[in-house]
Formats: structure tokens, sequence, C-alpha cells
């Protein structure tokens, strides 16, 4: 099991050796993702015939519309998926998430602690008001770590992981949500293609040793978890 780098955080003084280790190999972890960007490259996978995204408030999201329209395409390709529900980890002010919400019936859980990162009480106030329509949508105002080790929702069908976008925290998030990851389910990293998160594309290269491509339009990588990684 990879470790929950805010674990650690929550866990260790500031000084304490573990910790200081620790923050010295998640830095030499991305440096290297950042030296080997060009190695982690990740093979596009383009998907022919999606249906058009919905109409969106592009000022309160980095997801773009063709992103967008990747991630509603996914959750379609899970809705069969019964009963098992969807999240997004990082849901900040929540345009996605209502998307997301308003585009299945399934049960949509939102994670975040709305606690620096960029986010404030403020974001979270937007978020409420964001999803105010949505009465499937559930917060759980934790960190990602603390939400899948308290678990009450289930299998899941897909996650959206949109969350720090260090090597540590994309690797952990990975590795932890996919097990909640009902077989056929998808997985979906944002932020793989752009230098600035170089660790982001080296966990989701790696992934892909365990998971099968299911669409890599740019920047969004989806990764299918089959029988094989079951
Ligand atoms: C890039 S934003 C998410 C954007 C959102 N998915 C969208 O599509 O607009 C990252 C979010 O991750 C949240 N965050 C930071 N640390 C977190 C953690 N440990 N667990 C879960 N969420 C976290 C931040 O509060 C912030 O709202």
């Amino acid at each position: 099991m990879v470790i929950d780098p805010f674990s650690i955080k929550k866990k260790y003084y500031r000084w304490y050796p573990l910790r200081v280790l620790f923050v010295a190999k998640s830095r030499f972890d991305d440096k290297w993702a950042r030296l080997n960007f060009k190695r982690y490259n990740i093979p596009s996978k383009e998907l022919i015939g999606l249906a058009s995204p919905p109409e969106f408030d592009q000022r309160q999201t980095a997801v773009s519309p063709k992103l967008m329209q990747y991630l509603i395409a996914a959750l379609k390709h899970t809705e069969h998926m019964g009963n098992a529900v969807v999240v997004e980890v990082g849901s900040y002010k929540g345009e996605t998430t209502r998307c997301l919400a308003q585009s299945t019936n399934r049960k949509v859980i939102a994670v975040d602690p709305y606690f620096g990162y960029g986010a404030t009480e403020e974001t979270c106030k937007i978020f409420r008001n964001n999803v105010v329509d949505c009465n499937n949508v559930s917060h759980l105002k934790k960190t990602s770590g603390d939400a899948w080790r308290n678990w009450p929702f289930g299998s899941i069908s897909f996650v959206f992981i949109d969350v720090l976008h260090d090597y540590a925290n994309v690797s952990f998030d990975i590795d932890a949500w996919s097990q909640k990851l009902i077989t056929g389910g998808l997985l979906a990293l944002h932020d793989t293609a752009n230098s600035g998160f170089a660790g982001s594309r080296r966990a989701a290269y790696y992934a892909l040793r365990r998971f099968e491509l299911w669409a890599n339009p740019g920047n969004l990588v989806i990764l299918q978890k089959s029988q094989r990684d079951a």
C-alpha cells in the first residue's frame, strides 16, 4: 500500500526523521519526474462519436470542455454499474461535480477538505451553492486518505482524481481509490500532460502497468480496472 502523505504530516512533527525522509523522497520523486518528463509520455487515445459536453462555467474549473466531454463519457460508460457510486476527489468549486451529478442517477460523492491548497471556506460555500439542486451529491469534508479510510459508500464505478498533482499524492490516490473500484470501473486523472505537474504524469505512467488505458485525450488519463487488476 502506498503511504498517504497527509497521514505522515498528521502523525509526525515537522522535523521527525521519518517525516523529513518522506518529504525528501517526495521532492526527489517530483524532480525525477520533471527531468524525465518525456520518458513518462502516455500514448494518446481519443474516442470518437462522443456527445457534446454540458454547459458549464469555464471560469470555475480548469477542466476544459473537451475534458468535460471525456469525463461525462466515462461516467456514461459506467452507468449500468448499478449501485456503485461516482466519486470526485478534489471537488473545488463544484462545477465538475454538478456536471457529473446532472448526468447520472447514481450517487456522486465529492471529497474535499477545503483547507489550503487554493481552497477555503469561501470555496466550500461556492461548491455548496453549485450543487444545491443536485440531490444525488454528498460531500465529505475530509482529505482523500481520511475519506478513503472511513468510506461508508461501498463500491465505486467511476472516480475522478483531481487533488494535489505531485507524485506522492497521485500515487497514493490511484492506489487507494482503485481498491474500491469495481471490475470494469474507470479512474480518471487530471493534469497528466502538464510539465508543471510532472509527478502526476509519472504516477499515471506507472498505473498503466496495472490498468488498461481507456482514453487519453491529452491532460486527462482515464484507466479501466480489468479482470486482471481485480
Ligand atoms: C484542482 S482542484 C479540483 C478541481 C475540480 N476537480 C474541478 O474539476 O474543478 C483541487 C482540490 O483538491 C482539494 N484538496 C487539497 N488537498 C486535498 C486532499 N488531501 N484530499 C482531497 N482534496 C484535497 C483542494 O481543496 C481543491 O479544491
